[in-house]
C-alpha cells in the first residue's frame, strides 16, 4: 500500500499534500495517555508501519505522556521523510493525577511550542492547533489572546500553519478573522455529529476538518445499525465508521489511533470500503 493506494487520496493542508488516511499517536503513550507505552518496540513499530503504508499526516501533542508520543515519533522516524506532516496541539499540561489542566497564557503556549520543537527535533512545527475547551468539550469565550500568541510564534518562524481544536463554530470564525487556519480538530464520528454544518462550511473554504475520537475514543462506537451495515458488507464496525468519515466530506482527514500494527493495517484497508447510498442513509440515522 502506498500514497496512491491509501483510501481517500490526498488533501492540500496549507503548503503540503497529505494522505487523508493519517494516524493519531495519542494511544501510543501509557494507560490514560500517561507515561511510557507498555511495549516500546511495538509503539515504534506502529509509527514505522504508518510510514511504510504511505501515511504522511501524524497527529500528536506534547501533552501525550507528557512528551512520550513526541519522543516515540522522533525515535522511530527522525530524520523525517520530506513528505511527513506532523500536527501538534497546545493549550493543556498534565498533572500528577493524569488530568489535563488548561495552560493557555502566552508564556505557557510559548513553552509548549518550544518543547514540541525540541522533543520532535525540528526547527519549525508543520501545524499547531490551539486547543480550547476542556475534557467535556468546547466552552464559549474568546480565543483571541491564546490564538494571537500562536500567530506571533508563526511570525517568528516557529510554526508553518495554524489550526484550532475543541472549539465552537463561533471560535472558528473568530480565529479566521485573526489569521488563516488550515484545519479544525473537533470531536466527531458517526454517533456524534454536532459539527455537520461546520464541516460543510469549512469544505467550501478548503479548510480541513480532522475528527478526533473517530472510533469513539475511550468509549468505542456501538450501534445496532453500524453492526448491521458491517455484517451486510462482510466488514467490521470500525471499517464502516472510518469509511463513512472519508465519504462524508472531502475535507475530512482521518487520524484514528491505534497501538497495534495489525489494527493499523486493517484500518488502512477498511477505510476504503465502498458504502452505498442505502448504507449511508442507514448510518446517518445513528447520529440524527
Ligand atoms: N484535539 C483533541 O482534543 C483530541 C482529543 C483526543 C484525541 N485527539 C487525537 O485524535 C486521535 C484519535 O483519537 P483516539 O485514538 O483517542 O480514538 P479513536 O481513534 O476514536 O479510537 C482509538 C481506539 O480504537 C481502537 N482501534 C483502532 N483501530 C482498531 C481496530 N482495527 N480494531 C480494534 N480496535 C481498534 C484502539 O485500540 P488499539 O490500540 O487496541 O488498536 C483505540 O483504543 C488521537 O490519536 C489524537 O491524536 C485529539
Amino acid at each position: 500500500m502506498s500514497i496512491t493506494s491509501l483510501p481517500g487520496g490526498t488533501w492540500k493542508l496549507g503548503d503540503s499534500t497529505v494522505t487523508r488516511f493519517g494516524y493519531g499517536a495519542m494511544q501510543l503513550a501509557g494507560p490514560w495517555v500517561m507515561g511510557p507505552p507498555k511495549d516500546h518496540e511495538g509503539a515504534l513499530g506502529v509509527l514505522r508501519e504508518a510510514i511504510e503504508l504511505g501515511v504522511t499526516h501524524i497527529d500528536t501533542s506534547g501533552a501525550y505522556g507528557p512528551h512520550v508520543t513526541n519522543e516515540l515519533i522522533r525515535e522511530a522516524l527522525h530524520p523525517y521523510p520530506g513528505s511527513l506532516f506532523i500536527a501538534t496541539k497546545v493549550g493543556a499540561n498534565r498533572d500528577a493525577q493524569g488530568g489535563w489542566p488548561t495552560a493557555r497564557r502566552p508564556e505557557d503556549l510559548r513553552k509548549q511550542v518550544h518543547e514540541n520543537l525540541q522533543v520532535l527535533g525540528v526547527e519549525t512545527l508543520d501545524l499547531v492547533n490551539m486547543r480550547m475547551g476542556n475534557a467535556e468539550g468546547p466552552e464559549p469565550g474568546s480565543l483571541a489572546e491564546a490564538f494571537g500568541t500562536l500567530v506571533e510564534l508563526q511570525q517568528e518562524g516557529l510554526i508553518r500553519h495554524l489550526g484550532v481544536s475543541n472549539v465552537t463554530a463561533e471560535q472558528v470564525a473568530e480565529a479566521r478573522a485573526i489569521a488563516p487556519i488550515v484545519g479544525v480538530q473537533n470531536l466527531y464520528n458517526l454517533a456524534y455529529r454536532h459539527d455537520d454544518e461546520l464541516i460543510d462550511r469549512l469544505a467550501a473554504d478548503n479548510i480541513a476538518y480532522v475528527p478526533f475520537f473517530p472510533l469513539g475514543g475511550f468509549s468505542p462506537l456501538q450501534s445496532e445499525a453500524l453492526s448491521a451495515v458491517a455484517a451486510r458488507l462482510q466488514s467490521t464496525p470500525i471499517s464502516v465508521a472510518l469509511a463513512w468519515l472519508l465519504q462524508r466530506s472531502p475535507n475530512i482527514l482521518l487520524i484514528a489511533g491505534t497501538s497495534n500494527v495489525a489494527h493499523l493495517r486493517d484500518n488502512a484497508v477498511g477505510a476504503g470500503l465502498a458504502l452505498s447510498g442505502d448504507d449511508i442513509a442507514e448510518l446517518d440515522r445513528i447520529g440524527r
